[in-house]
């Protein structure tokens, strides 16, 4: 039986094992994915130990993300350039490869819903500038994407990320942002998600033929894609970067390539 899991703290509101789970079950593959509770501290150790264990990998969540790049023995690209990873699998001699699918999530799910979309004739605003940010803004910018307008609560924080990412991020402020000048805006901090303060932005320029894209997936039509959606945009949810992120891991550790269905996103909902 192939095992993998996912590492995190607290993990128990997961909803990879669901997931990988219900793939197991489509692909037939014989093996199982399982939640994997590890305080920081311990976090080297149990990652030595697994692949002794018979772990053929792990999805690594929060507080993990960033400490594990100093573990890993091999760190892809485009991990290093995200600063995170959220992809290990184990080699037979027990070393670790880092990587990080968020990005490529992001773009797939984009990709396969908004098909419409031309990154490289399309200017971007990503609201956020924290670990989920730096996925969105490093995958636009490999997929050609000319300019990205970035605004955040604490500006530093988004300056820091235009010193990283370079000219073609441009820094704009929290309360002073423009939506009609977009063709893809992206929402990537918390807000608007259930317990967290609504996202209040003016959306009344708001141009129709604006993808927009909430990270958020709690509740599944946040304010935010309401709103857009009411004003003819073309709205795009955070479940289908949750899924996306999700397959090249899989594809990776089991050998098959497992399929989004809409089966698999009532499951995740429910
Ligand atoms: P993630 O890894 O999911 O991106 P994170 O790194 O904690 O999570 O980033 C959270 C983002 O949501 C940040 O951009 C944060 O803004 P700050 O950098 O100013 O903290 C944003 N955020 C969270 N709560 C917010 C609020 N009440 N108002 C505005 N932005 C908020």
């Amino acid at each position: 039986m192939k095992l993998v899991g996912v590492i995190g703290d607290p993990i128990s509101h997961s909803l990879s094992p669901r997931m990988h789970r219900y793939w197991l079950g489509q692909t037939k593959v014989v093996g199982d994915y399982v939640p994997l509770p590890v305080k920081t501290e311990n976090l080297s150790e149990v990652l030595c130990a697994l692949p002794k264990m018979g772990f053929y990998g792990v999805n690594i969540t929060i507080p993990h993300k960033i400490s594990v790049l100093m573990i890993a023995d091999e760190v892809t690209e485009r991990a290093s350039a995200i600063g995170a990873a959220n992809t290990l699998t184990f080699r037979p001699d027990g070393s670790i490869h880092a990587d990080n699918t968020d990005g490529i999530g992001f773009i797939e799910n984009l990709r396969n819903n908004a098909p419409k979309w031309k990154p490289t004739e399309t200017s971007a605003l990503i609201l956020g500038a924290g670990g989920a940010s730096r996925a969105v803004i490093s995958a636009l910018l490999d997929a050609g994407t000319p300019e990205i307008t970035l605004a955040n609560r604490t500006k530093e924080k988004a300056e820091a990320l235009q010193a990283i990412f370079g000219d073609k991020v441009r820094v704009q402020d929290w309360e002073n942002f423009d939506v009609s000048r977009h063709g893809l805006i992206v929402n990537t901090t918390s807000l608007g998600m259930t317990g967290q303060p609504q996202l209040e932005i003016s959306l009344e320029k708001l141009q129709p033929d604006t993808i927009v894209n909430d990270l958020v997936y709690n509740p599944i039509e946040t304010p935010l894609l309401a709103s857009a959606k009411q004003a003819g945009c073309f709205t795009i949810d955070g479940l289908g970067m949750l899924i996306h992120q999700g397959i090249p891991g899989f594809e990776r550790w089991f050998g098959v390539r497992p399929e989004v269905t809409d089966e698999l996103r009532k499951l995740l909902l429910s």
